[in-house]
């Protein structure tokens, strides 16, 4: 299997996805109402609990369409559908613009011989497995590219590693084209742990 070109995935995407404008959200009108989300995704939407993601930061837009993939039963996670059941679009655009606002926290390495590793696949991917380079969707800083490809820099281990595992079974399924299905079927275990490793530390 030839690699994933991803400015070729790029153009496809832009095809695939029906996307009706997205509403441009207000930060001002998203702050009061993420006094629902602090206590899951922190304040300033650094969460204190790993298995809760990071949203500090994130492009505004995919916060918007995991909200309402959320609510449409499209990413399937109980409590999160029954928070988003009550935002409306804008509300959901306006929590993306406040989040997205927000500064990251990375974490510091604490397995360097796994993030290493991940940081490898990472840059490179695995021609020979047809693995391509996280680096062309989500950049090299991993700052990803908005608003399709999420930032992955200084997102909890924990979370990172519970997303890959979802894709590779299958039971995260709202990524357009199955791209990440694809790639996370390639990673074992391991390599899904060094990948979160490495990209929990990145600080662009
Ligand atoms: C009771 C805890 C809890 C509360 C409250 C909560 N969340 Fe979440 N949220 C989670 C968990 C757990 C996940 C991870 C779901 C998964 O594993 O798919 C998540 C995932 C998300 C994601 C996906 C992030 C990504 O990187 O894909 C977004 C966006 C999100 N929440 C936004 C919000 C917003 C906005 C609010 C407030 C209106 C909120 N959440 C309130 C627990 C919570
Ligand atoms: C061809 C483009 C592409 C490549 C290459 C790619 N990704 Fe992704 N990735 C995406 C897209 C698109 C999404 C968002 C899916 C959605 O809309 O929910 C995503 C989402 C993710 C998420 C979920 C983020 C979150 O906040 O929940 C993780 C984790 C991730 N990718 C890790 C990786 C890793 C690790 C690699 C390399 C092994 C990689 N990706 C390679 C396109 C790509």
């Amino acid at each position: 299997m030839s690699l994933i070109r991803p400015a070729l995935v790029a153009l496809a995407l832009s095809c695939v996805v029906s996307a009706p404008a997205l509403a441009k959200g207000d930060p001002a009108k998203g702050q009061p109402l993420s006094a629902a989300c602090g206590a899951c995704h922190g304040a300033d939407g650094n969460s204190a609990i790993p298995v809760n993601p990071n949203l500090a930061q994130q492009h505004p837009d995919y916060i918007a369409k995991q909200l309402a993939e959320f609510k449409s039963g499209a990413r399937a996670n109980a409590i999160m559908a029954g928070i988003a059941t009550g935002l409306s679009p804008e509300n959901m655009a306006d929590l993306g613009a406040w989040f997205g606002s927000r500064k990251v926290r990375a974490a510091t390495a604490s397995d360097e011989a796994a993030a290493t590793a991940g940081q490898k696949l990472y840059r490179a991917g695995d021609a020979s497995r047809g693995l391509p380079a996280c680096s062309g969707c989500h950049s090299p800083s991993g700052a990803g590219i908005p608003s399709q490809y999420p930032r992955l820099a200084g997102q909890h281990q924990a979370y990172t590693v519970a997303q890959l595992k979802a894709f590779k079974a299958g039971e995260r399924a709202n990524d357009n084209a199955a791209l990440m299905r694809t790639i996370a079927a390639k990673l074992t275990d391991q390599e899904l742990t060094a990948l979160a490793e490495y990209v929990a530390a990145l600080r662009p």
